[in-house]
């Protein structure tokens, strides 16, 4: 298909609410650098990168946004091809340095990957699982990953927690707003998080996993060796995170307590981002 009517046909497929956010109200290249943010950074790279062996690895970052993973994983000398059906994003990514491997953005969704099959040794799914909400939707874009992984490459693929608003609303007030507690209320009995009034603080249109249902779909895509960590734990709520995590030593202590609990099953819940890795076989 050629580039402009695949462009036409991802952004129908795309949420118009999804996509206005991360167009118009909301910069994701600023996320990752303060607070909550630069902790689930900091976190998801200590996960990463002990799998990271081998040279000039071949990546995709699916749902890559700005490409703030993307740039990591090339200044360690690997090769990413970053996917997002946001152009803002994509614009962005384009406009980003980096020394060593290589990144080629491009316009592009989760469900259906335009990537040769058995090609890869690393998928990143950072965001598509909790932006699609249809079940369907989840597994096909895990089985697209399945389908361009190597045999034994790794997926490792984001979810938002299922209470990650009751939490949120707790840590930031939100919860003093009756309609909020609505909202967080759906999210638990649905995992659906809708925003229609657009509110600035309550993110926007998104699947809230519970731990157990995020190991069920990734191991019912097939992978093996199926893991779910939580990413930022309690840590995640603290309101001096970012003081916090300026001292070396307290970013040091923080970081290695949340390693040593990150399969705790009773605790995997209070991060606010889950992260599945698993493996294809063969
Ligand atoms: C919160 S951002 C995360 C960006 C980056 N991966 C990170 O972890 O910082 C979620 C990203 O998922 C992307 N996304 C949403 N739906 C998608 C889909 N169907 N396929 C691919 N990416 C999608 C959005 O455009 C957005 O860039």
């Amino acid at each position: 298909m050629p580039r402009t009517r695949a462009r036409c046909y991802l952004r129908r497929m795309t949420d118009d609410a999804i996509e206005r956010f991360y167009q118009q109200d909301y910069d994701e290249a600023a996320r990752l650098a303060r607070g909550a943010g630069l902790l689930e950074l900091l976190r998801t790279q200590q996960i990463i990168a002990p799998h990271l062996t081998g040279n000039g690895l071949q990546i995709a970052d699916v749902g890559g946004g700005p490409g703030v993973y993307s740039m990591w994983l090339a200044s360690l000398g690997h090769h990413v091809r970053l996917i997002d059906p946001v152009p803002r994003h994509i614009e962005q990514a384009l406009g980003q340095q980096h020394s060593r491997g290589s990144v080629d953005p491009v316009v592009g969704d989760a469900r259906r990957l335009d990537l040769d099959d058995d090609s890869l040794d690393v998928v990143l799914m950072l965001g598509p699982l909790y932006h699609l909400q249809e079940p369907g939707d989840r597994a096909a874009a895990l089985t697209e990953a399945m389908r361009v992984l190597k045999p034994g490459g790794r997926l490792f693929a984001a979810a938002v927690s299922r209470f990650a608003s009751t939490h949120d609303g707790m840590a930031r007030r939100l919860l003093l707003d009756p309609k909020f507690v609505d909202v967080s209320k759906v999210d638990i009995e649905t995992g659906r998080h809708e925003n229609p009034d657009r509110h600035p603080d309550w993110f926007t249109t998104a699947y809230f996993h519970h731990p157990t249902e995020l190991r069920d779909e990734v191991a019912d895509a097939d992978f093996e060796h199926v893991a779910v960590v939580g990413i930022e734990g309690l840590a995640g709520w603290f309101d001096d995170l970012d003081q916090r995590l300026n001292d070396p030593q307290e970013r040091a202590a923080i970081l290695a307590a949340l390693e040593r609990v990150q399969e705790e099953p009773s605790l995997l819940g209070v991060s606010a981002h889950l992260l599945a890795s698993g493996v294809k076989p063969g």
